[in-house]
């Protein structure tokens, strides 16, 4: 089971040292891979800090650069990123929505990624969206819109719709959207699912532990 925390545009070095402390003696079930995602800045600290810890948390970006490293102010490329993290989001809603990200960057950015060696979550809220998309080594984590944020968690037959819709039965699926320690079970048990993308769950390193200790 995949249980991933994304801490979007929060936590500071201070407040990550703190949520990492709480991890130091965790000892998790050997079916969950949990990953992180903080952002750009705190990088190469979580990704010490676990190592030196013996935390069995890996990280991950939030974004990537379409563009291979170089002259691209405030970019930061694959290589860059790679340096610390193994894994990296790409599509978010909240990128799509308010940076304007299409279809055509999202592909470009997959490329990076791919060359470099970054496992990608493809985050999608419906089919459109993974329709010309090459999914086959990727991980989909499906965030419909309106539950992504809003505390609002998605129909779990809007869900299972999801899986059983996409044509590709050999990639992993994972939802995302309002996830909580009282209603992940309900997402993790369904046929096909990997796990969850969680967002403002799991910026509380207790709630956070909570959801992975129900999630299976
Ligand atoms: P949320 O965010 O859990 O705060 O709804 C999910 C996400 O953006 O991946």
């Amino acid at each position: 089971m995949l249980i991933f925390g994304n801490w979007k545009s929060n936590i500071t070095k201070n407040e990550a040292k703190i949520w990492l402390e709480k991890y130091s003696n965790i000892n998790l079930d050997p079916s969950l891979k949990v990953v992180i995602f903080p952002p750009y800045t705190l990088l190469d600290f979580v990704s010490s800090y676990v190592k030196d810890n013996n935390i069995a948390i890996n990280v991950g970006a939030q974004d990537i650069s379409a563009f291979n490293k170089g002259a691209f102010t405030g970019e930061v490329s694959g290589d860059l990123i790679r340096e610390f993290a193994d894994y990296v989001l790409i599509g978010h809603i909240e990128r799509r929505k308010l940076i304007g990200e299409d279809k055509e960057l999202i592909n470009e950015k997959i490329k990076r990624a791919r060359e470099c060696g970054l496992k990608v979550i493809f985050c999608a809220s419906n089919l459109e969206e993974v329709a010309g998309i090459d999914i086959s080594d990727l991980i989909i984590a499906f965030e419909p819109i309106s539950a992504v944020g809003t505390s609002n968690p998605a129909d779990v037959e809007m869900v299972k719709h999801f899986l059983n819709e996409l044509s590709d039965k050999s990639v992993k699926i994972i939802y995302g959207g309002s996830i909580n320690s009282e209603n992940v079970k309900k997402y993790t048990e369904l046929e096909n699912m990997s796990g969850v993308l969680v967002g403002s769950g799991s910026l509380n390193p207790q709630a956070f532990m909570d959801i992975i200790k129900n999630a299976v």
